[in-house]
């Protein structure tokens, strides 16, 4: 099984947005993909996490949910949690949304966990290297979120399957 967790500061703009279009384009690859073989809740646990606990139990902002709903994907069913410390030994994919998120986990990462944690835009086509916090910008924040999220979605996907076959 491949456990991926998704970081950033709230888990309720960037991250859930994060699990929901990794979910939404898996699924949708999983079909016609070499992972056809399993299912889907076999092969995979995607969950997000944020640094900070403000918004614990919470829904995702509805802003990101509505934007996220435009292009298919529903983020209803995610609450709020924060990053604990089980995480860094469960996940084997621990992917931060900007370098504030990743410098919080190095602090409190394992040493020999260290080589799980990225940046989720590492996977990206792009030059961007981080997802910009929409929460207290416009709403084209919310869908540069989007843009920059599948572009990593897709890399991420390309990358798994790459090494599946290894
Ligand atoms: P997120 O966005 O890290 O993408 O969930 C934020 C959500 C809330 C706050 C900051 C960023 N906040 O300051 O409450």
């Amino acid at each position: 099984m491949i456990k991926i967790l998704f970081v950033c500061l709230g888990n309720i703009c960037r991250s859930p947005t994060a699990q929901g279009v990794f979910e939404g384009r898996l699924a949708a690859r999983f079909d016609s993909s070499i992972f056809e073989t399993v299912n889907l809740n076999d092969a995979f646990l995607i969950d997000s996490a944020g640094t900070a606990a403000w918004h614990i139990g919470k829904q995702a902002d509805t802003r990101s949910q509505l934007a996220a709903k435009e292009r298919g994907y529903d983020l209803s069913n995610l609450h709020a949690r924060q990053v604990s410390d089980k995480d860094f030994a469960k996940f084997d994919y621990i992917l931060a949304m900007d370098k504030a998120n990743l410098e919080s986990l190095q602090e409190s990462c394992p040493r020999a966990y260290l080589n799980k944690l990225a940046l989720f835009l590492d996977f990206a086509e792009g030059s961007e290297q981080e997802v910009p916090d929409p929460y207290y910008g416009g709403g084209s924040g919310f869908n540069q979120v989007l843009d920059l999220i599948e572009s990593a979605s897709d890399g991420l996907i390309a990358h798994l399957i790459k090494k599946s076959k290894r």
